[in-house]
């Protein structure tokens, strides 16, 4: 276990800034899922962590020692990555034991390890075989154990899963979530995948991409998964955090109480929002972000938005209805319990409840939420 701490951390390449202003604490035991779009550093933070990428600025400390030119193998850290890295021409057993062999472990210390790391990965039928013998959740386990038996305080994880089937892919983080749960070591999670990244993370950490990082840094939020969900601080993390994305519809802010924001959105349609707006002028533009699941079919639970249906995805426990409303370019996402007897063309009334608004303003920040 150990605690991980970074203080103003950033990463250049040549002249191309990557990440930056990276103030961060990861506890000990904790596990942390680093998400964000293709391309905005998530691989490369990890590697900075692990001693794999240099630091340009900032420090990084590991349980308050400065770590910025330790070598990786004295950082007590394993990696897993998503390629599995495995030595083709050795076996399951002489993989696990490969980097203990080389720290001169004795014969018995290693044998005990392997044991210990299959047993936990199930993986004890399978030490005899070679990497081509096994299918790619074998070696994905093959890579854990390899990473479990040099008993590290960190363990980092590069999208680990994304070379396995859908099925797989439930299965191994399954797996991945009981490891967690028996060894009690901190771990660093980089995924795409956000529904790994709500079901493993303890704290998740979004990073910006693109002009954001220059204005606000790296960071966009971080939190546990259902703070993000629930209180996303920007427009981008709002969109990020949830499937299918939250809908944002264009509006003008009529007034504001301290406890309601009244809006009128694009379509003409007015809303109410228990979102505290009241650092907002009068007439400003904004807009209302209502997640798909937060539409309401009851009536009186809310105000209403008229939508007309463009198409409509049924997928059986859920179907989801795409609906054109007037003077909104985009299509607005519904969530309709059950079969959805729409046609295309029809005219539904979406009712929005005033605690499942949020409000974003023309920079895309967030107003606070009431509830
Ligand atoms: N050695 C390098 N030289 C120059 N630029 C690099 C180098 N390595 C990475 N980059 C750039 O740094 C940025 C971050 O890369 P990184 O691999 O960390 O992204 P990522 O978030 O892991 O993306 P993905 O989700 O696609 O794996 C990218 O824009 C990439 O092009
Ligand atoms: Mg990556």
């Amino acid at each position: 276990m150990a605690q991980i701490k970074l203080t103003d951390v950033q990463k250049t390449y040549g002249t191309v800034e990557v990440l930056r202003n990276i103030n961060l604490e990861i506890e000990s035991g904790e596990f942390t899922v680093f998400v964000g779009p293709s391309g905005c550093g998530k691989s490369t933070l990890l590697r900075m962590i692990a001693g794999l990428e240099s630091i340009t600025s900032g420090t990084l400390e590991i349980d308050g020692m400065v770590m910025n030119n330790v070598p990786p193998a004295q950082r007590g850290i394993a990696m897993v990555f998503q390629s599995y890295a495995l030595y083709p021409h050795m076996t399951v057993a002489e993989n696990m034991a490969f980097a203990l062999k080389i720290a001169k472990k004795s014969k018995a210390e290693i044998e005990q390890a392997i044991h210990h790391a299959a047993d936990i990965l199930q993986l004890r039928p399978l030490l005899d075989r070679l990497p081509k013998e096994l299918s790619g959740g074998q070696r994905q386990r093959v890579a854990i154990g390899r990473a479990i038996v040099r008993n590290p305080s960190v363990f980092l994880f590069d999208e680990p899963l994304s070379n396995l089937d859908a099925a797989l892919r439930v299965q191994t983080r399954l797996e991945i979530a009981n490891l967690h749960k028996n060894l009690s070591t901190s771990m660093i999670y980089v995924t795409h995948d956000q529904v790994e990244a709500m079901t493993l993370a303890d704290k998740i950490v979004l990073l910006n991409a693109g002009e954001a990082v220059q204005r606000d840094g790296s960071l966009a939020q971080v939190g546990p998964p259902l703070e993000l969900y629930h209180r996303p601080v920007t427009r981008f993390v709002a969109g990020f955090i949830g499937s299918p994305k939250m809908n944002f519809i264009p509006g003008e802010l009529l007034s504001s109480d301290g406890q309601r924001a009244t809006v009128r959105l694009c379509n003409g349609s007015i809303v109410h929002a228990a979102v505290d707006t009241h650092k907002a002028k009068q007439g400003a533009q904004i807009e209302l972000g209502i997640r798909p699941e937060h539409f309401s079919s009851e009536i009186g639970q809310g105000d209403i938005v008229k939508g007309k249906v463009s198409y409509v995805e049924r997928l059986g426990e859920v179907s989801y209805l795409y609906l054109k409303i007037e003077g909104h370019d985009k299509l607005v996402t519904a969530r309709d319990e059950g079969d959805a007897p729409y046609d295309q063309g029809d005219l539904v009334e979406l009712h929005v409840p005033v605690g499942n608004c949020h409000l974003f303003d023309n920079t895309g920040k967030a107003f606070p939420r009431l509830i």
